[in-house]
């Protein structure tokens, strides 16, 4: 069956943070930050939460779709930072979007910078099995609240935000995903939660901060991307020349030209948006997404693959039509 997306939306979070800004609270600075990663700057959320940023970008897009919201009968929420344990951010988009049609499902989900792809393919195969006929997707984090920002190697790469799209079936146009995991190195980017309470004691100790070996995720980084392009190619028979865009995981700019160089591909099919957002995992696809679409870079049929890879380890990506 086929599959479209007819509407887009970003949400930014409220404060820009260059590179330089914080080069005054950790031992960084704008030259080393843009070598290593081209980024620029990020956004840092003061008072909206996921679900507030989540709440923005579906706005968007459902009046870029132009539906009526209470057609909306599946909410999916791809996010590694939640507002809470429960409920979960799908639920609290539904309240403050108000999306209450008697028939909405919504839940999230987590698969780290992955989520997003794995998300649209969770909505594809719903829309598919006849469950349900408009489907809300969104990325949205604040990764902010799980940053050390005494932690120069990882508080400069990341950022908060959000990104929607609205899709149904369709009768033309298609999409198709690849997706994979793999556990054995679940270690090289983590972020604990609650710890378990065998004494039964009021304890806030936490250890939620990310933590990164960061070559080794750029090892894997540079592999998984070849792997999910090569995959979704060869499923339809397709050449790269053939695909308009690839919106690929907004992580590292040297990671995207390492890719682009080891296969060939010119660096301008790659839509890169890290230097202004930097990276803001589950949301960084939908936000390039709705960015491009915003720029008129989306024109009708044209073939774009989105590429996610993240903590997990988990990589994939979804082809579609536009
Ligand atoms: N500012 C200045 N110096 C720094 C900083 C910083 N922010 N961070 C590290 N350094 C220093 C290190 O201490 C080290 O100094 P030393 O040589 O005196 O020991 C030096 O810079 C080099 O450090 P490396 O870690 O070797 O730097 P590298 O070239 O590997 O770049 C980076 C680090 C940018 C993190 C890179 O490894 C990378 O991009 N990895 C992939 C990360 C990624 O994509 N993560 C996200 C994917 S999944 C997800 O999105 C959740």
């Amino acid at each position: 069956m086929n599959i479209e997306i007819i509407g887009y939306g970003l949400a930014q979070a409220e404060k820009c943070v260059t590179n330089l800004d914080l080069s005054k609270s950790v031992d960084t600075n704008d030259a080393w930050i843009q070598e290593r990663t081209g980024i620029k700057q990020r956004y840092f959320s003061v008072a909206k939460n996921t679900s507030d940023l989540a709440s923005e970008a579906a706005l968007m897009a459902i009046q870029d779709a132009q539906i009526d919201p209470k057609t909306i009968d599946l909410i999916l929420v791809a996010t590694i930072t939640p507002d809470g344990m429960m409920p979960s951010v799908a639920s609290l988009v539904q309240a403050k979007c108000g999306l209450n049609a008697q028939t909405c499902l919504s839940y999230d989900i987590n698969a780290a910078c992955t989520g997003f792809v794995v998300a649209m393919q969770n909505a594809q195969a719903m829309l598919e099995a006849g469950y349900v006929s408009n489907a809300l997707v969104i990325g949205a984090e604040t990764l902010s609240k799980i940053l050390d920002f005494k932690d120069r190697t990882t508080s400069v790469l990341f950022g908060d935000g959000a990104g929607a799209i609205i899709m149904r079936r369709s009768s033309s146009k298609k999409m198709f995903h690849y997706l994979r995991s793999e556990g054995d190195l679940t270690g090289v980017l983590t972020s604990d939660g609650l710890s378990l309470n065998p004494e039964m004691v009021f304890d806030q100790s936490s250890t939620h901060y990310l933590r990164m070996q960061g070559q080794a995720v750029f090892r894997f980084a540079v592999k998984a991307i070849e792997d999910v392009l090569v995959n979704l190619l060869n499923k339809q028979d397709l050449k790269v020349d053939q695909i308009d865009w690839i919106v690929p995981h907004q992580a590292n700019r040297r990671i995207i030209e390492y890719v682009a160089n080891k296969m060939n591909i010119e660096l301008t099919k790659f839509y890169l948006n890290l230097d202004q957002y930097g990276n803001t995992s589950s949301a960084s696809i939908p936000i390039a997404l709705s960015e491009m679409r915003t720029k008129g870079l989306l024109k009708e049929g044209m073939r774009v693959i989105c590429v996610g890879f993240g903590a997990g380890l988990t990589w994939g990506g979804s082809y579609f039509e536009s």
